[in-house]
């Protein structure tokens, strides 16, 4: 298992959409235990996306339990989550993002408060959960990596929602 290098953006492999995982292979798995290595080596990391660390993969890994918010409110611990599909969506909620792929900006966001999540675990079996409040926010970051979408390309007011930090946290 090792910490593996993120692509920084503009990297243009951050926008092209990723590939479903068809076979659970020795591969994958090691894949899996990497991105969690990678995800946990970055202080306030709550999730992680294959595409970030160079596999376009469909293969999100989300961890909101240590995170100052989102240890406060209901959430899974740490997820793997394979070939993802959101089911249903409700409500809305604006969250301050940071990515590990932007790391000199955060940004308001507008997500679903609420996401229904179809996906497969590692071992290849389905899971069918619901997610809320921050944890549903990082599950809705990471697919969109999966598309090739990060959260610039979210942002409503590039004036007003936009911020630069010194490092990130
Ligand atoms: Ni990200």
């Amino acid at each position: 298992m090792s910490v593996l290098p993120i692509l920084i953006f503009p990297d243009t492999r951050l926008k092209e959409k990723s590939a479903p995982v068809s076979e659970f292979t020795p591969e994958v798995a090691a894949l899996i235990a990497d991105l969690q290595d990678t995800m946990h080596a970055s202080a306030g990391g709550v999730g992680i996306s294959a595409p970030q660390v160079g596999f376009p993969k469909r293969i999100i890994v989300v961890d909101v339990s240590a995170h100052r918010r989102g240890s406060q409110e209901h959430n899974h611990g740490f997820l793997v989550l394979i070939n993802p599909e959101i089911l249903a969506r409700g409500g809305r909620q604006i969250v301050r993002e940071g990515c590990m792929s932007i790391p000199d900006y955060t940004a308001n966001i507008e997500r679903a408060q609420w996401v229904l999540v179809d996906a497969l675990d590692r071992t290849g079996k389905q899971v069918i959960l619901e997610s809320i409040g921050f944890e549903a926010v990082a599950i809705q970051h990471e697919m969109d990596h999966l598309d090739g979408i990060l959260f610039l390309d979210r942002v409503i007011s590039i004036k007003t929602d936009i911020f630069r930090r010194k490092k990130y946290r």
